[in-house]
């Protein structure tokens, strides 16, 4: 394995925040092409803390990353495309409200890529089918349900064609009903090899889905291994505290 396999490549990095809280305490961590890692942990752990790293929402005060062989303190241009390699999807969906669900996807290809309407247009039709939401290009936001808007935010993220994609609790802030079909978009997702770095609580999806599940506990990250190997572990008390409390 060289560097040029991994997507992502962190060594003991550290973060603290202002107001003194130690979010991250030295984690280190490679996910080569394809992979699909989740990452699972107690609240205030610091799962968002280091997906946020990783396309420098957040600075680091120590350690390094490499993302897409990298170096994220890269300035200028270089950070710009990077983070138009990398998609991003949060609890909470952040559509333009103001846009409808084809300009939503469409407005990144058009003003970031510099690709042309029509094309846009097209592929963003190639992923509202993909994402089971072909009927609602006209919506606009606030007329979909939280479902509907999640899928959309997959959508516009894919949109940009990134080679990594980070999940943040996409699914935490729905209505039960509407996790399966969210999760369904992402295992579709993952089954086209996309290389996946996703926070999830969802024991199921993660089963299905992921070649490793990370455990993240006080800012570091406490075991790393297969499904299997994370939810048959004996010997890591926080860890089966968690997944216990979770069921
Ligand atoms: N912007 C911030 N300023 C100060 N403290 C923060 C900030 N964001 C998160 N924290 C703190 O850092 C720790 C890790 O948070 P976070 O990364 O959000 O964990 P998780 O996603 O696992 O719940 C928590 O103690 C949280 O309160
Ligand atoms: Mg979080």
């Amino acid at each position: 394995m060289t560097d040029k396999d991994y997507v992502v490549k962190t060594v003991d990095v550290h973060k603290t925040y202002p107001n003194g809280i130690k979010a991250l305490n030295g984690v280190s961590l490679n996910v080569i092409y394809g992979e699909v890692l989740v990452i699972i942990g107690a609240s205030g752990s610091g799962k968002s803390t280091f997906l946020r790293t990783l396309n420098r929402l957040e600075e680091i005060d120590s350690g390094s990353i490499e993302v897409l062989g990298t170096d994220i303190n890269c300035k200028g241009s270089k950070l710009t495309k990077l983070r138009a390699e990398i998609g991003m999807v949060f609890q909470h969906f952040n559509l333009f409200p103001h846009l409808s669900v084809m300009e939503n996807i469409t407005i990144g290809q058009i003003k970031v890529k510099k690709i042309d309407k029509q094309t846009a247009i097209e592929t963003a039709n190639d992923l509202l089918k993909k994402v089971g939401i072909y009927d609602k290009a006209a919506a606009y936001p606030e007329q979909l349900s939280g479902g509907q808007q999640q899928r959309v935010a997959i959508a516009r993220a894919l949109a940009m064609k990134p080679k990594l994609m980070l999940f943040d609790e996409v699914t935490s802030a729905l209505d039960p009903e509407m996790v399966g079909e969210v999760l369904d978009v992402m295992e579709k997702v993952a089954k086209e090899g996309m290389t996946m770095v996703v926070v999830t609580h969802e024991m199921d999806f993660a089963k299905k889905a992921a070649d490793r599940i990370a455990f993240m506990d006080k800012g570091r990250i406490t075991e790393i291994a297969t499904p299997e190997e994370i939810l048959t572990n004996e010997n890591n008390s926080h860890l089966r505290q968690f997944l216990n409390k979770i069921h």
